[in-house]
């Protein structure tokens, strides 16, 4: 598809108070795209509006819940009212739960369920009469890569993203020819707020499992994929590409790795009591984009990279030379 010109354009933009979706909304906003944004921290919201209007973006704030339909219709309500149209959904809030699939609260599997899949799902189908209407629109979605992948202690939050990437696949099917385009952008570990929000079991400060990107890497992805829609794009390389690839060829590699230290990579030595996390409520701390660990800098990433090919080229040659000696 050619190349679209995002300049006044209209977005509505979910879970902008902190994290990925903060910065989404900056780098659009960059582009010449006027905002709605919404989550539940209302004040939040009101301070990214002011940064961006002192930018010059155009932008409303419409607190909402993403599992409340009200709430959800009304951002897309005065979103229509306000700018007359809606040309793109970034569908971003998100949120999880640290621990063992038998130990996590049942409560917590079906709200991370509403919130990451059918919140998602509500907003596509709030905006999408509009879409049809026009014969046009964009729905963008902030996956993950254990929206292909697996992780130990985050079994819900793993089904929920596989299950949004599973509805956002078969949506793509059914608006095939109606000018309608979904996209998904599968984000690898980003040092975002998410793990200071996220509830744990153990006692212990929930960490994303390294290399850690920064979350405007996911930002400016996402201006590329509004730029180019209809695509499901893998941003990055190590955490990216590269595991995607070592996953289908030596998925026994991972399964390895993940399965032994997979749990243990995700915990810091900071104790944490923090039963039900942003879950319920909004958490009044973690505004903005940044969370308290810093990414991965990058010379670390590309050293891991290196490693990470080198072993995949070990297994590469082992297997040949295997087949070779069997023939
Ligand atoms: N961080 C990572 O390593 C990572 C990796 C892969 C994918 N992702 C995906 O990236 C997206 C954003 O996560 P993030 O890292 O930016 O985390 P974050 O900083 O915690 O942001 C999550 C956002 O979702 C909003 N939210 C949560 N529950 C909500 C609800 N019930 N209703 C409305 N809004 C709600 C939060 O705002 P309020 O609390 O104000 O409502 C917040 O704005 C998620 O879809 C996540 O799955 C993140």
């Amino acid at each position: 598809m050619a190349r679209q010109d995002l300049r006044g354009k209209v977005a509505i933009v979910t879970g902008a108070s902190s994290g990925v979706g903060w910065q989404a909304a900056v780098r659009l906003g960059e582009a010449g795209v006027k905002l709605c944004i919404t989550a539940r921290r209302a004040e939040a919201l009101e301070q990214l509006r002011h940064e961006l209007q002192a930018r010059g973006v155009e932008c409303i704030a419409v607190p909402g819940d993403v599992t409340v339909q009200g709430d959800v219709d009304q951002v897309v309500r005065e979103c229509l009212t306000h700018y007359g149209r809606v040309d793109l959904l970034v569908n971003d809030a998100g949120v999880q739960s640290y621990g063992l699939f038998d130990e996590l609260p049942w409560e917590h599997i079906t709200r991370i369920f509403d919130i990451n899949c059918f919140g998602f799902m509500r907003f596509a189908r709030a905006v999408m009469p509009h879409f049809r209407a026009r014969g046009s629109g964009h729905i963008l979605n902030i996956q993950s890569m254990l929206s292909k992948g697996s992780a130990p202690l985050l079994s819900a939050y793993s089904a929920s993203k596989h299950a949004t990437l599973g509805w956002a696949k078969s949506l793509e099917l059914e608006l095939m020819g109606t000018g309608i385009q979904v996209s998904n952008i599968l984000v690898p570990s980003v040092a975002s707020n998410m793990f200071a929000h996220a509830p744990t079991m153990f006692g212990l400060a929930p960490q994303p499992v390294p290399p850690t990107y920064d979350p405007d890497m996911v930002a400016r992805a996402v201006v590329r994929c509004a730029r180019r829609p209809g695509r499901t794009v893998v941003p990055v390389f190590l955490q990216g590409k590269l595991v995607l690839w070592l996953n289908e060829l030596f998925p026994w590699v991972g399964r390895f790795i993940m399965g032994h230290w997979g749990a243990r990579m995700q915990m810091r030595e900071e104790p944490v009591e923090r039963r039900d996390g942003n879950l319920f409520h909004a958490m009044p701390e973690g505004v903005g984009p940044y969370g308290p660990v810093p990414p991965t800098p990058r010379w670390k990433r590309i050293s891991a990279a290196a490693g990470l090919a080198a072993l995949m080229g070990g297994l590469l040659v082992g297997v040949a030379g295997l087949t070779r000696a069997a023939r």
